[in-house]
Parts: structure tokens; sequence; C-alpha cells
């Protein structure tokens, strides 16, 4: 598979996984999956409760599933939201992803699936990492 389906799966493969998204309250389902550097996807929906801060986003989610089964290495992130603007990783989730993979691409895309293609470093200009301790 050549570079440009397998952006185009990872973004099918974030579409398929906003189905499951559990958002009762705000009501935006978001649906991520990651590439680990094996190739493998894994992907995730949010996660709200009546306790809203204890909701977890589409991508930590779908970050977690991989590093719990082994996995630190990413080459990419599909992300899509609910509505017809492209969705961005928010701040927490910018920070999460920084932490393995710095020099990642994150594909921003919309409820149907058209995406811009921006590099963690772009929206995260001097993260804190851990050589920053
Ligand atoms: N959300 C994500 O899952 N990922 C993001 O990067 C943006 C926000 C979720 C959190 C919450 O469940 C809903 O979208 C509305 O903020």
């Amino acid at each position: 598979m050549d570079n440009e389906n397998k952006k185009a799966a990872l973004m099918k493969a974030a579409i398929e996984a906003k189905e499951l998204a559990y958002a009762p309250y705000s009501r935006f389902s978001v649906g991520a999956a990651v590439m680990c550097d094996d190739g493998t996807f894994y992907t995730g929906c949010n996660i709200e409760n009546a306790s809203y801060p204890c909701g977890i986003c589409a991508e930590r989610t779908a970050v977690s599933k991989a590093v719990s089964e082994g996995k630190r290495k990413f080459r990419m992130i599909a992300v899509t939201g609910s509505s017809a603007e492209k969705c961005t990783p928010c701040g927490i989730c910018r920070q999460f992803l920084y932490e393995f993979a710095p020099e990642m691409v994150v594909l921003c895309g919309d409820k149907d699936g058209a995406f811009d293609e921006i590099a963690l470093s772009e929206l995260l200009p001097r993260g804190f990492g851990a050589s920053s301790l």
C-alpha cells in the first residue's frame, strides 16, 4: 500500500471508531486511529463522563490502547470529529502525543474524511519532553 492509501485507510479507521464515541454530554463524537512504526493501527473514540473532567479524548484512547499493548513508536494519527470543520487535537492530546512521537504527523479530518496533514511540531512547537526535565 502506498503512503497516500495508508493515510486514507487510517482516516477510514478513525471515522469508523467515531461511531463508538460515548459523548452524551457534548454530543460531539470524535474518532482517532494511530499508526505504529510497524504499520499496525489502534483506534479510539472519546469517552465522556457525568463528572466532565473524567472524560477522555479519542486520541488518548487510541494511543493508550497501543502503549498498553507494547507499542511506543508512532508514525501518524488520524482524527475526525462530527462536524464539517477539520478536527485538530486538543492541547492535552498534543502533549500526550509529543511524549511518544514528537515527529509524528497528524491527519486532521472533517466528518466526511477530508483532511489536512499537519506535523505535530507545528501543532505543538517547543513541546515539553523528557529532555526538558
Ligand atoms: N475531543 C476529542 O476526543 N479530541 C479532541 O482533540 C478534541 C475534543 C472530545 C472531548 C469531548 O468528549 C468532546 O470532544 C467535546 O470537547
